[in-house]
């Protein structure tokens, strides 16, 4: 887990914040660096570009100093993101003054959000947007002669089947597959759509081939990736049969039940009784939920645009409760957003104690241009409520997230190894079906990909600590 420097706090496999992951390390003809910031769906798009530029002789490197051609996959969904890329820019910029034939790119979200401001502000030669990642070898291709170049058109159809995202940094045993693309939600904070566009759904046909042959190649877990996947909704042109979400889920489920099948991310409106049976139904489709609330307050969610209230929403959660035994439910919490008074915060403290969620994403509210808040609502919390309050929220999800952890010391759970522990190379590191991560001590016939019942003999809010008990 990363405590990022605002106190937001930021799972590792997830989302929007300051996390960011450097892809490859091998060094041939002509390198790129990348480097992905946000959420998992950009580090998703950075593996498709990776792919892009695969097929155009570039090879990924590790080392900035020796790179051709530097790109930075991007995020716009808070200020401070922004902020944090604008200063790894200045970082390129030395590494460009130094050779100055390498091209730097800015990807993503901020890319699409400013478009041409970022060449005027001279910080880039080539800025692309989300959807326009296969005119990259191009765009390149001009800088190179010395033409800045920038493609930032939304498109309705794209969704890049036919690549095959290089998975150059994965662990090996677990994956993202983007399953649609955009969103069609207008959450009045949110800048996503303005980024990322309309919603569409890739073909069922594709996204099970890409899980099947993950699976040959020893990957042991798929997560299905949208801004909201329970909007999934793919017509078969072949004969007008439509696949639903929860279809889609068994389909990837079927594969085989050493495939742990993930999601992200759910929306409390559109999470179908189909989608929960669905869930309850197989065992191989991980017993965790990520049901964003973002306020507790019924007054603030209908200001927030997202279309259901607390008592809908606690519905939905009892009914997640009853039908999946020992499932864990996280969320993404927004303090101080416009005209939030103290009894608002105090309904969204008493919707995490609540609904008990495993963990919790969490942002202090920051105005976003073109959205429908900066638009027609005033973002009137003062910075020094809002860090309180946040910090209040931060402080009871950390005292929630250790009794839901503490509950299961003495249980004993099925864990799919991935990897090395972080701090030893004696441990292994994996994640229980509610993706908890666990650390526990080797004990030489396990290894990376494997599935082995791990007894929880401690715990912290963050993590699970057990020894193997197969
Ligand atoms: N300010 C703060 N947090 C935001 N999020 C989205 N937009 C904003 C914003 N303007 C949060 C929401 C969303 C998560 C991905 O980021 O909680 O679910
Ligand atoms: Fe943004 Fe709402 Fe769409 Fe999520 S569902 S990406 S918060 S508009």
């Amino acid at each position: 887990m990363f405590e990022n420097k605002g106190g937001e706090k930021i799972v590792d496999e997830h989302r929007q914040g300051e996390i960011f992951e450097v892809i490859g390390n091998t060094s041939k003809a002509r390198r790129v660096y990348i480097e992905s910031y946000g959420c998992q769906m950009n580090f998703n798009d950075s593996e498709i570009v990776a792919a892009i530029l695969d097929q155009h002789g570039y090879q990924p490197t590790g080392d900035l100093e020796k790179s051709d051609l530097i790109l930075v996959n991007t995020c716009s969904i808070r200020d401070n993101a922004e902020q944090n890329i604008r200063k790894r820019l200045t970082i390129y910029n030395k590494a460009k003054k130094s050779n100055p034939s390498v091209v730097v790119g800015v990807l993503g979200c901020m890319a699409e959000r400013l478009k041409d401001e970022l060449l005027a502000e001279k910080m880039v030669d080539i800025v692309v947007g989300p959807d326009a990642y296969r005119s990259l070898p191009q765009l390149i291709e001009q800088a190179q002669h010395g033409n800045k170049g920038i493609n930032v058109l939304l498109s309705k159809e794209e969704l890049y089947d036919d690549i095959q995202p290089v998975r150059i940094d994965s662990n090996g045993v677990s994956a993202f597959i983007t399953i649609m693309r955009g969103c069609n939600n207008m959450c009045s904070f949110c800048v996503v759509p303005f980024t990322r566009g309309r919603e569409r759904s890739r073909s069922s046909y594709s996204i099970i081939a890409e899980a099947i042959e993950l699976f040959e190649k020893g990957y042991r877990e798929v997560t299905l990736l949208g801004q909201n996947v329970d909007s999934y909704f793919w017509t078969n042109p072949e004969d007008n049969s439509v696949v639903s979400f929860a279809r889609l889920l068994s389909l990837v489920a079927d594969i085989s039940p050493m495939l742990r099948v993930r999601f992200a991310t759910s929306h409390p409106k559109d999470i179908t009784d189909e989608v929960i049976n669905t869930i309850a139904k197989y065992p191989n489709i991980c017993k965790y939920i990520h049901l964003p609330v973002q306020s507790g307050s019924t007054r603030l969610l209908d200001l927030m645009k997202r279309t259901y209230d607390q008592e809908w929403y606690l519905e939905r959660i009892n009914k997640i409760y009853s039908v999946i035994p020992g499932v864990a439910i996280s969320s993404d919490i927004i303090a101080g957003f416009c005209t939030e008074t103290e009894e608002d915060h105090q309904e969204t403290l008493k919707i995490i104690r609540e609904v008990k969620y495993s963990m919790s994403y969490m942002f202090y509210y920051s105005e976003r241009p073109r959205t429908y808040a900066e638009r027609n609502l005033k973002d009137d919390v003062p910075i020094e409520v809002k860090k309180r309050r946040l910090n209040e929220i931060i402080q009871l999800q950390n005292e929630v997230s250790l009794q839901h952890n503490l509950a299961d010391v003495g249980k004993t759970f099925e864990v799919l190894i991935e990897g090395d522990s972080k701090k030893s190379n004696e441990f292994h590191k994996g994640r229980t079906t509610q993706n908890k991560m666990v650390i526990f001590p080797k004990n030489g016939s396990f290894s990376k990909g494997d599935y082995v019942f791990v007894e929880i003999t401690d715990a912290n809010s963050a993590t699970l600590k057990g020894h193997i008990v197969n």
